[in-house]
């Protein structure tokens, strides 16, 4: 598919590798009625890059300010203070009406798909070419290109409800992608959906970022949707950015402990508490959780550390791969003289992250 020759005003051109900056970005809500009122930071001081070309994945549980976050870049909520380019452009302290030219470039889709149910399949694709003043004929033929992008083009003329919930979906991508934005903003746009129609939606949003150089945002509260396409990821929590990397990173060296959570969701590497518990039970040895990776020697450790007489037991753990490298964590129990399990325990953490599971 070719992308639709619209004017683009120069935004999104002139902007380097960024398409979206924040710099020390923060949003309050102000609620209540005059008397109580009472202030929600929702975003509070965020500084993130998002490059062009890329899928950059948002992630934090409920309230984290993911939604409050996405709705910035496109002026649906005007920032409280920092700054927030987009494609160029400052959108902080500008009016709705300035915006327009902006936002002509964004896309969006939705958790719950937001069709109009009283429009068919081609009817909602259309809307928004209807809105840009495009004519009917390049209409039709716009709507069809779509449709076959999103192998939808035998349900044209269906209606929402005839549809599944990945079927709609991908409708809601066909009408983001009228216009053809630069950015893509989706918000829990596979949370409504089942764990196999979610790679389905999942491989169409990696077709439109590959085939078409559409950048896209990716708010997830699942580090399953990030592991299959995200390029790089930001892990938020109560309205802050912890960490951010390059979701290879972040998988394989996770530095705050909502980041780890989210890792272990998905690779179950690592001990939950009621496996902790068992294992303690099981091991009298001192127990010790190590993250491995390439370039993590923890068999010369463990070998040195045998020849002082250190034997160690795996008692918990898993590898993965991902994007070529590998990551994820073993659990040891270390049992021989208490100075030299010291020691291995000492070199270990110099290796790597250790966590001990008390005795
Ligand atoms: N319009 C609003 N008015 C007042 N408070 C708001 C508003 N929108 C969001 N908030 C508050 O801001 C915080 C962040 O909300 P946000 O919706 O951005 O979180 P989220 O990470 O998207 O959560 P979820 O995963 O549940 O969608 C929450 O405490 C929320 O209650
Ligand atoms: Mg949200």
């Amino acid at each position: 598919m070719t992308a639709a020759s619209e004017p683009d005003r120069g935004l999104f051109r002139d902007d380097g590798d960024v398409v979206v900056r924040f710099e020390d970005v923060s949003k309050t809500f102000v609620t209540g009625p005059a008397k109580a009122r009472r202030e929600v930071v929702a975003v509070d001081g965020v500084s993130l890059e998002i490059r062009r070309g890329e899928i950059f994945g948002v992630i934090g549980y409920s309230g984290a300010g993911k939604s409050t976050l996405v709705r910035l870049i496109n002026g649906l909520e005007p920032v409280t203070s920092g700054s927030l380019t987009v494609g160029g452009f400052e959108v902080a302290g500008r009016r709705e009406t300035e915006l327009a030219p902006v936002r002509q470039h964004i896309g969006m889709i939705f958790q719950q798909f937001n069709l109009f149910t009283s429009r068919t399949v081609a009817g909602n694709v259309e809307y928004p070419l209807k809105r840009a003043g495009w004519p009917k004929d390049k209409r039709r033929a716009r709507v069809a290109e779509l449709l076959e992008f999103v192998g939808l083009s035998e349900r044209a003329g269906n209606y929402p409800e005839q549809l599944s919930g990945g079927q709609k979906q991908r409708v809601g991508i066909a009408r983001a992608l009228a216009t053809s934005p630069k950015l893509l903003l989706a918000d829990e746009s596979t949370s409504a959906l089942d764990p196999e129609t979610t790679q389905e939606v999942l491989q169409v949003l990696q077709r439109v970022n590959r085939e078409l150089g559409i950048t896209i945002v990716l708010i997830t509260h699942e580090m399953d949707v990030v592991r299959a396409i995200a390029d790089r990821v930001a892990v938020m929590q109560n309205g802050k950015v912890v960490e951010h990397g390059s979701t290879v990173d972040i998988f394989a060296r996770p530095r705050t402990e909502t980041a780890r959570r989210f890792v272990s969701s998905v690779l179950h590497s690592v001990p939950d508490a009621r496996e902790v518990e068992r294992l303690r039970r099981a091991h009298r040895g001192r127990l010790v959780i190590v993250d491995v990776g390439d370039g993590v020697d923890i068999g010369g450790v463990l070998s040195d550390g045998a020849s002082r007489g250190v034997r160690f037991t795996i008692a918990y753990g898993g590898i993965s791969v991902l994007q070529e490298q590998s990551f994820g964590s073993l659990t040891f129990e270390l049992t021989g003289e208490d100075a030299a399990v010291q020691d291995v325990v000492d070199e270990l953490s110099r290796i790597t992250t250790l966590r001990e599971v008390a005795a």
